[in-house]
């Protein structure tokens, strides 16, 4: 069975089609990448797969539960799903309350919370800061926290909408580190955005070029690359050289 299942799926803003038809199926531990040019309509996309804005027409399907905006039923699947954000968020608390919250919020007993924020904090390489306010980490830092803020909550969907951009080296390395655990344990079917074509090389399964609001191609990371490096892909090719 499909976890995310998008049929026909468009998205209009003032009148203008930002995306034009979106068919998507990605299965149950699969890592689905999505590049394309700025303006794509990524964002848009991950957005309405994650529940966070409705498409203007068309049928989507998360975890075998058709999503007809019943509010009860979105926020059930809301809950069995995470969402790292392009611009990523930290509350104004310490670290390890940062990672916790979303655990708070689902009412998971304290124990149990200090055992999954710990081995956050170690997956990120953060144990140092724990105390920390999160509003003093650097940008790389909070990228890292939104990530574990989304792990820890072992989602059934990871959605992350370009999580390593404007990153230093080595902070891409940790995310990138902690995106390939996820993949390998195969528990989480990931659906990322990024603009990092070797990145999508390294970690996806599949990938699909989104180019003016249509999955141009979708396939293999070696032939989907190849075939943007030939420069068959139009728009795609002319941003990626
Ligand atoms: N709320 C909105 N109202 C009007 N237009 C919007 C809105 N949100 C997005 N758009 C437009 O839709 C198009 C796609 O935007 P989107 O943010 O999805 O692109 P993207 O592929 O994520 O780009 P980037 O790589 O820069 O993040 C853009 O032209 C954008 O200006
Ligand atoms: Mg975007």
């Amino acid at each position: 069975m499909h976890q995310v299942e998008a049929i026909d799926i468009v998205r209009t803003f003032d009148a203008r089609q930002v995306l034009r038809g979106i068919n998507l199926a990605v299965g149950a531990g699969e890592m689905f990448v999505i590049i394309g040019p700025t303006g794509s309509g990524k964002t848009t996309l991950l957005h309405i797969l994650g529940l966070l804005d409705g498409a203007t027409s068309g049928r989507l399907r998360l975890l075998g539960m058709e999503c007809n905006g019943s509010e009860g039923d979105h926020l059930e699947l809301r809950r069995r799903m995470a969402f790292v954000q392009q611009k990523p968020i930290a509350f104004n608390m310490s670290l390890s309350d940062n990672i916790a919250q979303p655990l708070r919020w689902r009412g998971i007993d304290s124990s149990e919370i200090e055992a999954r924020v710990e081995s956050m904090l170690q997956a990120t390489g953060m144990t140092e800061y724990a105390r920390r306010n999160a509003l003093t980490l650097s940008g790389g830092e909070t990228q890292r926290l939104a990530i574990a803020r989304a792990l820890v909550t072992r989602p059934e969907i990871l959605l992350l909408d370009e999580p390593t951009a404007n990153l230093d080296p080595e902070s891409v390395l940790c995310v990138e580190e902690m995106l390939a655990s996820v993949v390998r344990q195969r528990e989480t079917t990931v659906i990322m955005s990024t603009h990092d074509l070797p990145q999508a090389g390294r970690l996806a399964d599949r990938v699909g070029v989104l180019v003016d609001g249509q999955l141009r191609r979708v396939g293999n990371p070696a032939d989907v690359l190849e075939a943007v490096n030939r420069g068959g892909l139009n728009a795609a090719s002319l941003l990626f050289c």
